[in-house]
């Protein structure tokens, strides 16, 4: 079998889907190798490494990707009506391909990749089930995210995060505020307490708040009870009444707060939107709220996507990319996560491919020219 990867287009993305230990770990399997020259560049793999880990290098992304019978990507492929860039064009019919698809945020992706009879398995798909934590990568991306938008927010306030004593005098440290403790919110509780700040973080799931509070911050929330969270550890959207009640809490937690971090999610999916453009106007001017849900869509009413603005003096990041931030960390991980999911079901020298299984059923979105997908059909 050979593996292809090939340099990420998408603008900003300096990620790469495999990095030379991982090559390494393919190549002992048994797997052959190739990686587009320079596809690790951005994140500081150069292809001498690619090559000392038994991977060849190829200059002409076409050709690779037309090669290969499995194909891994951080970003879903484009095709040549987006970017001049025809991937999905160039895949080998019935090859496999393995990335964060997201299939709800790209309409007819999967209705393309069908029509090349792709078997597309999408990372964002696999259940957060204990045998699935290895091949996780939206957690890992997710872990990441929180830790940067931390940093961004210290790096924008314009006062210490830390209580520091100095023969000027005591200088109080900074208030976070974090909103939504998934992975990305409790490594930004995490972050900012590293940082010395004093944390606050908010969650309707009743099992946050322990894990809010073993990392050092304060619980503040609304009693959501048992149906906050689905069968499947992820929240549920709750009744008017209850947002309301919170709306009222967020907006007394922010006003209070010189960072904000927002990184709520419902389902795994949805953005709910949680701090209005009201609270934002009663927050002090200087302070910063860091949206990291801007992607979905964000929870902030005033955050505008891939943009920093600033209103009545609150600046409000909205990143879509975080983990494209910490290439080197962030590819490292990403490609440990795809690697666990293709040696976990390799098998006598092959790929087996596996619909019962529950992790493959989750993730496959295409196969044999079908849409995998609920109704058939890309949401
Ligand atoms: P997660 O599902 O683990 O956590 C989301 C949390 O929000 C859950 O704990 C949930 O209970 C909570 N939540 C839902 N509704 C709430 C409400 N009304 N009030 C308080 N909490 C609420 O998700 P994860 O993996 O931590 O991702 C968080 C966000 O980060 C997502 O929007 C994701 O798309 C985004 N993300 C953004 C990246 C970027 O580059 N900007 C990179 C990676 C993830």
């Amino acid at each position: 079998m050979k593996i292809a990867v090939v340099r990420e287009i998408l603008a900003g993305e300096r990620r790469v889907a495999l990095v030379p230990e991982s090559c390494g770990k393919l190549v002992k399997a048994g797997i052959q190798v190739a990686v587009e020259r320079g596809a690790g560049e951005d994140a500081f793999f150069p292809d001498e490494v690619y090559l000392a880990a038994g991977a060849e290098i190829s200059g002409e992304p076409a050709a690779l990707l037309a090669s290969a019978d499995f194909v891994l990507k951080v970003q879903p492929p484009f095709d040549a009506s987006i970017s001049g860039h025809d991937e999905i064009g160039a895949l080998r019919e019935g090859a496999m391909l393995l990335g964060t698809l997201l299939p709800a945020r790209h309409p007819g992706l999967a209705d393309k990749l069908a029509a090349r009879r792709i078997t597309a398995f999408a990372t964002d798909r696999i259940p957060r089930i204990s045998r699935a934590q290895s091949m996780d990568t939206l957690s890992s991306m997710a872990n990441i995210a929180g830790y940067k938008a931390v940093l961004i927010a210290a790096n924008a306030l314009p006062r210490f995060f830390p209580m520091l004593m100095t023969a000027a005098g005591t200088v109080t440290p900074a208030r976070v505020f974090v909103i939504g403790a998934g992975v990305a919110g409790l490594q930004a509780v995490a972050t900012a307490r590293r940082l010395g700040a004093v944390v606050e973080a908010t969650d309707t799931r009743p099992v946050a708040k322990e894990q809010i509070e073993s990392l050092g911050a304060r619980f503040v929330g609304v009693d959501a009870g048992a149906e906050a969270q689905d069968a499947g550890g992820y929240a549920r959207e709750l009744s008017p009444e209850f947002y309301r009640r919170q709306g009222e809490l967020i907006a007394e937690r922010c006003a209070a707060s010189d960072v904000v971090i927002t990184t709520a999610l419902i389902g795994g999916v949805k953005a709910p939107r949680l701090v209005t453009a009201d609270m934002v106007a009663a927050m002090k001017p200087g302070s910063v709220l860091v949206d990291v849900s801007a992607e979905g869509g964000g929870n902030c009413e005033l955050t505008r996507p891939g943009e920093t603005v600033v209103v009545n003096g609150v600046t409000i990041f909205g990143p879509t990319n975080l983990p494209s931030e910490v290439p080197w960390h962030a590819s490292t991980l990403y490609s440990r996560n795809l690697t666990a999911f293709i040696l976990a079901f390799w098998k006598d020298g092959a790929f087996t491919l596996d619909q019962a299984d529950e992790i493959q059923k989750a993730a496959m979105i295409t196969h044999h020219g079908k849409v995998l997908l609920p109704g058939g059909a890309t949401p």
